[in-house]
């Protein structure tokens, strides 16, 4: 995909293959490379119109998850252009952060009618990529939102991918309209078009795909109690322009995110949450 236009894209590097790199179009995250290895599905058609979400990576859902009456789906932090709050730098350790900001404007108070910051920072370790995003209510009333990161995991192959963790949590079905249900497998496994919303999810959960190459990774989350597990499968993949007709094959997207019950922040208040993926070898 083409996201190259000068100045919307920033590199992490963290040496011997360690990269991340990030749009400033919905500090959305397009690739992590650990080692060399591409973790991230991007779709080969992602449309980069500084307009569209972009269709792989990791887009930030705020200030509302699904469909919303106020404005376009899964809010509009994924298509407003951040900014960069602190520029990337290295630790002592060798790593490489970065700080992005979007904060309320006009056509963000147009539809909804609340003055916020996010600062969103991301950090790439060896092994891991951490990604937190904090709420800022900058406002004199109280707002309500739900948000999470809609990540979308590179699986070598569908057939050997698996989630543990999840055996016995309450899920809320999107394709049977919000039907709730307890999950039954030790390993959960996705063979048809799946939309589906874990409650309570633990704050570790093993990410299993392969074997060429194989991806194991570590899924640990703080304030981001619900997982959505989607794909959209043939049919559906078919229906997204900017989804590969045979996308689905390669990715999951395994989502954390506060959205089951929204969070409200009373004037001044903050709310961070934050993922971190790390490669297990
Ligand atoms: C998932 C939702 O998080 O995102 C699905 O659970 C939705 O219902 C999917 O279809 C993709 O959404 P969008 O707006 O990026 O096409």
């Amino acid at each position: 995909p083409q996201y190259h236009p000068a100045g919307d894209i920033i590199v992490l590097d963290r040496g011997e293959g360690t990269t991340a790199v990030i749009h400033l179009h919905g500090a959305t995250v397009l690739s992590w490379k650990c080692h060399g290895v591409e973790n991230l599905y991007m779709s080969q058609s992602a449309v980069f119109d500084n307009k569209k979400a972009i269709r792989g990576g990791i887009p930030v859902v705020f200030p509302n998850f699904g469909p919303w009456p106020l404005g376009p789906q899964h809010g509009f932090a994924r298509i407003k252009r951040w900014s960069i709050a602190v520029p990337p730098r290295k630790d002592a350790n060798g790593d490489v952060i970065v700080l992005f900001m979007l904060e309320a404007d006009e056509e963000t108070l147009a539809m909804w009618n609340y003055k916020f910051r996010l600062v969103y920072t991301v950090v790439l370790t060896a092994t891991s990529l951490m990604s937190t995003l904090v709420v800022h209510n900058k406002d004199v009333k109280s707002l309500g939102f739900t948000c999470l990161l809609h990540t979308y995991l590179r699986v070598a192959d569908l057939k050997h991918f698996r989630i543990e963790g999840l055996q016995g949590l309450i899920y809320v079905d999107k394709l049977k309209n919000g039907k709730e249900k307890k999950e039954s497998r030790e390993f959960v496994t996705v063979c048809k078009n799946y939309d589906r919303v874990y409650k309570d999810a633990p704050k570790r959960l093993n990410i299993v795909s392969g074997p060429e190459p194989v991806r194991n990774i570590e899924l640990v989350t703080f304030n981001f109690p619900d997982i959505v597990v989607w794909n959209p499968w043939e049919e559906k993949a078919k229906e997204m322009p900017d989804f590969d007709d045979d996308g689905y094959t390669e990715m999951i997207c395994v989502e954390p995110g506060k959205v089951l019950v929204p969070i409200t922040l009373e004037a001044g208040q903050q709310y961070e949450c934050k993922q971190t993926l790390i490669c297990q070898f």
